[in-house]
């Protein structure tokens, strides 16, 4: 309903518009003023911002320069103030200045909108950044909603997200490492109906350096054992240099490693937008599973 009145105004979603096969350079559309670019190489960027001062009509152009091992470096030309976008009737505030990303991922659009059609008793969204996951939960009638990522200031966010919409459910957000909660979590018996992973590649924690290639089976098998009977797992990574049959045998591992009775079913497979431009290239990055768990 909310995309065929957006189509009719003339609004168009956010989204991604670019993105090349070396994954060079990305540019989403996050308004119709308001754009986004990434660049992940040292080309010149006043090109870059030229073409799209040109094309995109943008009021507010932000280049974010991300090298390997280096800090981002961020570049805003013309207004930093947030503005507020909605997607599939959720209302997300998105930054511009001393951040590194503007708060919504936007290839997440098809999970998100899946979520808001489903309606769980309980949820656990780790790695939740501004709690879009959470809030498309909340969207579609979920009751209880627990949402943790490490940095506080993330986690303001998040709270300032819930607060721009009004959902029956009710949400409680954490500042907190995954990887010290879920096996307190575990001790104490907590069970969720649903339980989402949507870790970064890389992460530095005090208690731990993370990284996927190393770390699935480790917060797989957390996952499986924090799931209540008849549970929904939803499993996803943003890592181009794993292949999705690696990543699927490691979830199989990590559910006998949990040493939980029967077996789980591959539901759904997640999947970047339609209107994404690389799923026409080979670069599939982002990739994920939707599991129901059976006894
Ligand atoms: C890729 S983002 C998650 C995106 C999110 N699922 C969404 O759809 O918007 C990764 C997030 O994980 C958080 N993070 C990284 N390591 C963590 C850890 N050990 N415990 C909790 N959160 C962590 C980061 O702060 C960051 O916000």
């Amino acid at each position: 309903m909310l995309q065929a009145l957006q189509r009719r105004l003339n609004i168009p979603m956010p989204r991604r518009i670019f993105h090349d096969e070396g994954r060079s350079l990305a540019i989403d559309q996050l308004s119709p003023s308001h754009v986004w670019i990434t660049q992940w190489d040292t080309s010149p960027s006043d090109p870059i911002i030229q073409f799209v001062k040109k094309h995109c009509q943008a009021t507010t152009i932000v280049l974010c320069q991300k090298l390997t091992g280096k800090p981002s470096v961020t570049r805003i030309i013309g207004p930093d103030t947030p503005i507020l976008i909605q997607e599939h009737g959720i209302v997300y505030e998105l930054r511009f200045a001393h951040v590194q990303h503007p708060g919504l991922f936007l290839d997440h659009e098809p999970l998100r909108a899946w979520l808001t059609q489903r309606s769980y008793a309980s949820v656990l969204n780790t790695f939740c950044y501004t709690a879009s996951l959470s809030l498309a939960c909340l969207k579609g009638g979920s009751k209880q909603v627990t949402s943790i990522d490490l940095s506080q200031a993330t986690i303001n966010w998040a709270t300032r997200n819930m607060e721009l919409n009004t959902f029956a459910g009710q949400h409680t957000l954490l500042a907190e490492d995954v990887f010290a909660w879920m096996p307190r979590a575990i001790k104490q018996k907590k069970l969720f109906d649903c339980v989402i992973l949507d870790p970064p590649s890389f992460s530095r924690s005090k208690k731990k350096i993370f990284s996927v290639h190393k770390d699935l089976l480790e917060l797989h098998t957390y996952a499986w054992k924090l799931l209540a009977p008849h549970g929904t797992l939803i499993s996803s990574i943003n890592t181009s240099n794993m292949d999705i049959a690696h990543y699927a045998a490691c979830i199989q591992e990590s559910f006998q490693l949990s040493k939980r009775p029967g077996g789980y079913l591959i539901i759904k497979t997640i999947d970047l937008p339609v209107t994404h431009p690389t799923r026409t290239l080979s670069d599939r990055y982002l990739k994920g599973f939707v599991c129901l768990t059976h006894p």
